[in-house]
């Protein structure tokens, strides 16, 4: 089933559990590769999310901002981006470029994410494929301009959504996670993915 809330498309219950079990399999291996990490805020504050990246380029941010980094703070590339999760980039976006960044967030007890466009790419012609396991996390979407009216719903493991087109600049954020509302992760909580191309051509 497909709903759409204000240009976001969410495909609810896209992966069966097995399909979800597989996928947490693959980021195991690319958290035992790449560990998660907590990345401070320009702020100086650290983000309660714990995060870590495949592929070609990592999200990260610490005191002189947000970015793309082409290594881990440790110093070891990135792993690659699983297949299962190309496959799904690939099936569901229609496209034949592929994602240079698989972002991948981990919410515990507590985590949250604050209201924010995703605007460290080069290019938003192409859009944010999102995929949700474990517990389910509740999603705010607001407008292309900071403030004004927001609607939330709920995230639930398994659920796939494409941030594309004129949503692709729209602020969004995760409030707060339905702590053990799925036996997916040993021990609770949520993760999502976020495939991005966040390179431009040149
Ligand atoms: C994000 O906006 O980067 C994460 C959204 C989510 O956790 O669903
Ligand atoms: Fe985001």
């Amino acid at each position: 089933m497909r709903v759409t809330v204000r240009g976001f498309d969410i495909y609810k219950a896209y992966l069966d559990p097995e399909q979800q079990a597989g996928l947490v399999a693959d980021i195991r291996q690319v958290a035992e590769a790449a560990p998660m990490f907590s990345p401070e805020t320009p702020y100086g504050k650290p983000m309660s999310v714990r995060m870590t990246s495949a592929g070609a380029l990592g999200w990260y941010a610490d005191r002189s901002g947000y970015r793309y980094a082409d290594k881990h703070p440790s110093g070891v590339d990135w792993p690659p981006i699983p297949d299962a999760v190309l496959r799904l980039w690939h099936d569901l976006t229609g496209l034949e470029k592929a994602p240079d960044c698989c972002l991948i967030n981990y919410y515990g007890e507590g985590a949250r994410m604050g209201m924010h466009q995703d605007r460290d790419e080069a290019d938003f012609k192409w859009p944010v494929l999102s995929v949700s396991l474990g517990d389910a996390g509740l999603f705010r979407i607001g407008n292309t301009t900071r403030g004004g009216k927001t609607e939330s719903l709920w995230l639930e493991s398994g659920d796939v959504m494409i941030m594309g087109g004129d949503a692709r600049l729209t602020y969004h954020g995760l409030d707060r996670i339905r702590l053990g509302s799925s036996s997916l992760l040993p021990y609770g909580g949520r993760l999502n993915l976020t495939c991005r191309v966040a390179r431009g051509i040149l």
